[in-house]
């Protein structure tokens, strides 16, 4: 099987509430590497840049001003089919929805403050990568 890799972010919702660890153990245990870290504040400008594709949803100006009220926890995961297995660890975007067990159920306060961000496709897992991380930052 092939090695894939994608884009977590802590969001503060989650920061501010000490998670960090908790929500580590749950990628791990799910059998997700964690193999590059970045404990960072975004700028408004970077957060709307790294939401751009949600520019026109009514929410924007809310998830863009969420994610820079506190520190984040930027991360690149690595494992088998990662961009499908931490969507499952995360558990669905409205946490009313997760399955129990996930990091949404366990964790998110709303839809909004919904503790992870995890991405989408492969392809958009690239781009989110390379958005806050070198290629030189994660070589083997
Ligand atoms: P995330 O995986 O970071 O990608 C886009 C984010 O938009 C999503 O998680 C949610 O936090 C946020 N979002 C999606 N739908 C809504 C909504 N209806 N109201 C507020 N925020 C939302």
């Amino acid at each position: 099987m092939v090695k894939q890799r994608t884009l977590s972010i802590i969001k503060p919702d989650a920061t501010r509430r000490g998670l960090t660890d908790a929500i580590n153990e749950k990628i791990e245990n799910g059998g997700l590497k964690i193999i590059a870290r970045k404990d960072i504040t975004l700028t408004q400008e970077q957060a709307g840049k790294f939401y751009e594709v949600h520019k026109e949803r009514p929410f924007y100006g809310e998830l863009v001003d969420s994610m820079i009220v506190a520190p984040v926890v930027v991360q690149v995961l690595e494992g088998e089919d990662a961009v499908t297995k931490y969507r499952n660890i995360m558990g669905d975007t409205d946490p009313a929805n997760a399955a129990p067990g996930t990091i949404r159920a366990e964790f998110a306060e709303s839809k909004g403050a919904n503790s992870v961000h995890g991405s989408d496709s492969a392809e958009n897992a690239m781009n989110e990568i390379l958005f806050f991380f070198k290629e030189e930052e994660l070589a083997d």
